[in-house]
């Protein structure tokens, strides 16, 4: 059944089909890890690159960018877009300093208490960094996995959401080691980014074929089911 293959086989589909040379993905540094989510949250991976370079020459750890006026954050920002990201940025190092001692929280519940680290960021981070057993759940991932497990609640509220995402760490395995964490997060994102996609789904190059129920009922486009928005 889907529990007990989903996450081996995102793994394995990680190690083979995913993406493993990103700059942020040699990097277990919450700072770096942190920085490209944010960036990452609105923005395309090839736009992203220059922009990530750039920061971190200017700010290379978290207590260089809590020093930084607001002014140089915006500059560095130009041109990614929704700059309230930027301004969080910014004060979520402040407080990551004086709230922190300079180090990031490691759990994905401390670290959405930070600015501009909502849930899913934060259980992104804390997978990526720290291996913890939490499941992200953006966009994306919501049409993966609402068309793996046939979840056919209404998401535009934040009631089933939460049942899925219930779902979601329910399919994570007791015993899942911190690399399995982070390759499992990264194939999240990945088939969702490049198979399991909105309106052409190569459900044929998927992992999940046979065992998916929206692929099962030949009704991938049914999910996910969003009455508003
Ligand atoms: N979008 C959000 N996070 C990402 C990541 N780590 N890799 C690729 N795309 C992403």
């Amino acid at each position: 059944g889907i529990r007990t293959v989903f996450f081996g086989r995102l793994v394995q589909w990680q190690r083979g089909h995913g993406r493993h040379d990103l700059p942020w993905q040699q990097t277990r540094d919450p700072y770096r890890v942190w920085l490209s989510e944010v960036m990452l949250q609105q923005t395309q991976v090839v736009t992203v690159l220059g922009y990530y370079a750039r920061f971190l020459e200017a700010f290379p750890d978290v207590r260089a960018l809590a020093q930084a006026h607001q002014d140089e954050v915006l500059a560095l920002w130009a041109g990614l877009g929704y700059y309230s990201r930027a301004r969080n940025l910014l004060r979520c190092a402040q407080q990551v300093c004086s709230v922190h001692g300079g180090e990031f929280p490691r759990s994905s519940t401390e670290l959405a208490t930070l600015p501009g680290i909502g849930p899913s960021t934060a259980a992104a981070i804390a997978a990526f960094c720290f291996g913890e057993r939490s499941s992200i759940l953006d966009a994306n991932v919501q049409r993966v996995l609402s068309r793996v497990l046939g979840f056919g609640e209404d998401l535009s509220g934040v009631r089933h959401v939460r049942t899925l995402w219930q779902m979601a760490n329910s399919l994570i395995p007791e015993d899942a080691t911190p690399e399995a964490m982070a390759a499992y997060t990264q194939g999240l994102m990945d088939l969702g980014a490049t198979v399991c996609t909105p309106r052409q789904p190569a459900c044929t190059a998927c992992p999940m074929r046979g065992v998916c129920v929206a692929e099962q009922q030949g009704t991938p486009l049914a999910y996910p089911v969003r009455s508003s928005k």
